[in-house]
């Protein structure tokens, strides 16, 4: 199984977005995928329209009452298996204080279900410095930091690059780094000059993949349906379909390996030549 964790401190910038309909199209590819919503927020549970009810186990209790996985784990539309999350995920930021290794146990929980999917995707809340991200980093092969073509979208990409290093210093691991530009909208000279210039900043770290603004998204969060369901011949399940083709395609070409030393060269090197 490969687990790829879907990240960024700014809020807004389409993890969710991402998460789930990358999910979807690997899905679509009879990948056998499970989508992890670890943002209290619960947004991509509402986004495949899953309620979790009183008393039914969610990610909240594998994280805070070490319930196995598998029980918080249900089909969802488009062929996803969902580890639904429910607002009490957030209490585990506090109880964490009290727990010997607490961004361990995520990676522990899906070791249990690895041999069940080929893809672990982890929706993160818009803060990369708490224990939840620190969970996905933890458990994750690729940290994939989703970046908005909108105003300061550099400037949070370093600050998140940034954040990641320092927690990936502390922690001690490694992972793949790689960028994905989302919300583009090719009319915007702002947007495209933006692409230009994450692009040149990021280089092969970056999918070629972009996702483009596309109001078919935003419908299909309101339908609760993965996009590759409610519009499969549509140009942002096109953009999915081809995300997901390169995410397979992870591992397979040169992995480029992502150390916290190298996030911080990267860092430097970005700052430097401003
Ligand atoms: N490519 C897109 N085209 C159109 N709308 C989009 C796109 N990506 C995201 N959106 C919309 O932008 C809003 C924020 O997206 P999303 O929830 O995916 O961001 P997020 O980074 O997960 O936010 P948070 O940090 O709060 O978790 C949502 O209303 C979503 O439908
Ligand atoms: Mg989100």
């Amino acid at each position: 199984m490969r687990t790829l964790a879907l990240v960024n401190q700014k809020g807004g910038c389409g993890k969710t977005t991402t998460a789930v309909h990358l999910a979807g199209a690997l899905a679509r590819k009879q990948e056998r995928v499970l989508l992890v919503d670890l943002d209290p927020q619960a947004h991509a549970t509402m986004a495949l329209s899953v309620a979790v009810e009183e008393g039914e186990v969610s990610i909240a209790d594998t994280l805070l009452h070490r319930w196995p996985i598998r029980d918080a784990i249900r089909p969802a539309a488009g062929g996803i298996a969902l580890a639904a999350a429910r607002a009490e995920l957030g209490e585990f930021e506090e109880v964490s204080q009290r727990v010997v290794n607490p961004e361990q146990l995520l990676r522990g929980a899906l070791a249990t279900v690895a041999d069940r999917y080929d893809y672990a995707i982890i929706d993160c809340p818009p803060r990369a410095d708490g224990v939840l991200s620190a969970n996905a980093l933890r458990a994750a092969d690729v940290v994939c930091l989703v970046v908005e073509m909108g105003a300061f979208a550099l400037q949070g990409a370093f600050k998140a690059v940034s954040i990641l290093e320092e927690v990936a210093d502390d922690m001690e691991v490694e992972f793949e780094l790689r960028v994905v530009a989302t919300l583009f909208n090719r009319r915007e000279r702002l947007a495209r000059d933006l692409l230009i210039a994450t692009q040149a900043r990021f280089g092969s770290l970056m999918f070629d993949t972009v996702i483009h603004e596309n109001v078919a998204l935003r419908e299909a969060a309101a339908s609760g349906l993965p996009i590759q369901l409610l519009d499969p011949q549509g140009r942002a399940a096109r953009d999915f379909e081809y995300l997901a083709e390169e995410v397979r395609c992870l591992g397979r070409i040169s992995p480029l390996s992502v150390s916290a030393g190298r996030v911080e060269k990267l860092h430097k090197k970005s700052v430097g030549s401003r």
